[in-house]
């Protein structure tokens, strides 16, 4: 059997966060820049059966008949085998590397899924549509994350802009001019899941209050649809700092990701808001082509640890 590898790009969400596990419209886009890798090969002299994993990024490497079954990664492999109803799997090699920084946002639990389970359906025969692979890489995060909105997978399955509600299908979006997004690490590390699940808490204490902040989410996300697919597209600037109040509203920011919002966007950005699970992790600032580099220093010199520029790039045959 030949090797097989698979990938998987980050994500970023542009508006939306939070809010979209409540059902609230959401916006992410694909970071290419950053993805995991998984590839398979086979072992033809080891001991029937016999799989090892290789995961540097987490420091793994062991037999998949030593780890738990509920080790994330274990507990994707024995999916993928219920999923196509394999009972036993030939001796393989799983090596997974990513450049996708974890717990910071950008979707690595996701990416780490979708990469995995593309390649093992592919190694064994069995390749999966891109729907299955989003619902197999969905149970994963839930079980990685209890009650995510489904964003995070189908963003990195589909790899395009995407206008995102929960429990609907989702559209893609039609980009007609490019964005221009800096995506800064604040170097501090969060779990999603405890922040969305401070975030549940909060909700079930004061639902009238937290369902207004969702709502008023939800709006800019419409609003931030039609300057993606009407353009202009530098009026998103405005929208991603009303998101960022929005969140701190929720106690989702802290006193870097504010600073560093702030650092962006006195160093000309359009506007800037923490992206993903908060409390950590990145934030993105959009910026005209030119401010991009002035930007990138004012965020480096604030404290962020890395900078990636990415582009949205315009797509007028991005609808499904
Ligand atoms: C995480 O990328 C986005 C959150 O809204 C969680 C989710 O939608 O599942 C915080």
């Amino acid at each position: 059997m030949p090797a097989t590898t698979a990938t998987a790009p980050g994500k970023c969400i542009l508006i939306g966060e939070h809010a979209a596990v409540y059902a609230r419209p959401a916006i992410a886009a694909p970071v290419t820049d950053v993805a995991v890798r998984a590839t398979i090969s086979a072992r033809p002299n080891a001991p029937s059966g016999e799989i090892k994993i290789e995961a540097p990024a987490v420091g793994l490497d062991a037999r998949l008949s030593e780890l738990p079954d509920d080790q994330p990664i274990a507990w994707i492999i024995h999916l993928v085998q219920r999923a196509i109803q394999v009972k036993r799997l030939p001796a393989m090699q799983i090596k997974i590397t990513s450049t996708i920084p974890p717990a910071a946002g950008l979707g690595s639990s996701a990416a780490v899924a979708v990469a995995l389970i593309r390649a093992l359906t592919q190694f064994l025969g069995y390749p999966l549509d891109e729907m299955t692979v989003c619902q197999l890489a969905y149970e994963s995060e839930k079980r990685q994350h209890g009650s995510p909105s489904g964003v995070d997978n189908t963003v990195i399955t589909y790899a395009r802009p995407i206008y995102f509600v929960k429990g609907q299908p989702f559209e893609a979006l039609n980009v007609a001019e490019p964005v221009h997004l800096l995506i800064a690490d604040s170097g501090q590390p969060s779990s999603t899941a405890e922040v969305v699940a401070d975030v549940r808490r909060g909700w079930e204490k004061s639902p009238a209050a937290f369902d207004a902040i969702f709502d008023a989410i939800g709006s800019l996300a419409q609003q931030a649809r039609l300057c993606i697919e009407n353009g202009p597209a530098k009026s998103l600037g405005a929208l991603l700092n009303q998101n960022h109040q929005l969140l701190q509203q929720l106690g989702v920011s802290n006193p870097k990701l504010d600073r560093l919002v702030e650092a962006a966007i006195e160093a000309g950005a359009l506007g800037g808001k923490l992206s993903g699970g908060g409390r950590g992790g990145n934030l993105i600032a959009q910026v005209e082509e030119a401010a991009a580099d002035h930007v990138t220093n004012a965020l480096l010199k604030t404290g962020a640890v890395r900078v990636i520029s990415t582009t949205i790039h315009p797509n007028r045959n991005n609808l499904l």
